[in-house]
């Protein structure tokens, strides 16, 4: 019997926004850079509020990072060389290729590391969430607190002129706080929501 323990596994962090899911990555991150091991993390291109090429948090916390348009170019950036770890914020917008890359890589030995919205503004699961959190080893789901009640946070309020949007805006629509609110179930508000949806 083979009781050596092997690395390659994927780990999801997740949750309302900020629950703090980049600040946890980037955590994650500076351990495995003060071991001298190798991670590479990714960001969708999409993600331009804060800074290119670099990841970074609600409360400032940062570290370099690639932009990437589709998942493909990440194995395009390992070019055949496999880190210890590969991280990937704002996994939620990726397209659902980042699946089988995700998988591949653990399957390679490679630590795989992603943080995402695992519900949009509607509180339905975000694109490719509900399948990385079902394939993952490790998964850690955050909390924020609601900015109306203080209770836990698990949902995003998203706000348009000072109202709750409307069930049929779109999915994507990148912003802060601007836009956005940390609410608990009982606080998060969708206009429009389709009673069969609830
Ligand atoms: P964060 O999780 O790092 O705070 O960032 C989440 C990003 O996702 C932010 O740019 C807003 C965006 N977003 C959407 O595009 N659609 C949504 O339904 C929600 C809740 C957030
Ligand atoms: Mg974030
Ligand atoms: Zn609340």
């Amino acid at each position: 019997m083979d009781l050596q323990v092997k690395d390659g596994w994927i780990e999801v962090i997740s949750g309302s926004m900020y629950a703090g899911k980049t600040e946890e990555l980037i955590r994650r991150v500076k351990r495995i850079e003060y071991a001298r091991k190798e991670v590479i993390v990714f960001k969708p291109l999409i993600d331009n509020r804060y800074s290119s090429n670099e990841v970074v948090s609600h409360d400032n916390g940062r570290t370099k990072s690639i932009d990437i348009s589709n998942p493909e170019e990440i194995y395009q950036h390992l070019n055949g060389r496999l880190p210890y770890a590969v991280a990937i914020d704002e996994v939620q917008f990726m397209s659902s290729s980042i699946i089988d890359i995700c998988e591949d890589l653990a399957d390679c030995g490679v630590r795989v590391i992603v943080a995402g919205l695992d519900k949009n503004f509607r509180g339905e699961p975000f694109g490719v969430m509900p399948d990385l959190l079902a394939r993952a080893e490790y998964v850690t789901k955050l909390d924020a607190i609601c900015q109306v009640c203080g209770a836990p946070a698990t949902r995003t309020q998203r706000i348009i002129n000072g109202k709750p949007a409307r069930y049929s805006d779109p999915i994507i629509l990148v912003g802060a706080k601007e836009q956005y609110e940390a609410r608990c179930r009982h606080c998060h508000v969708v206009l429009d929501k389709p009673h069969a949806k609830r």
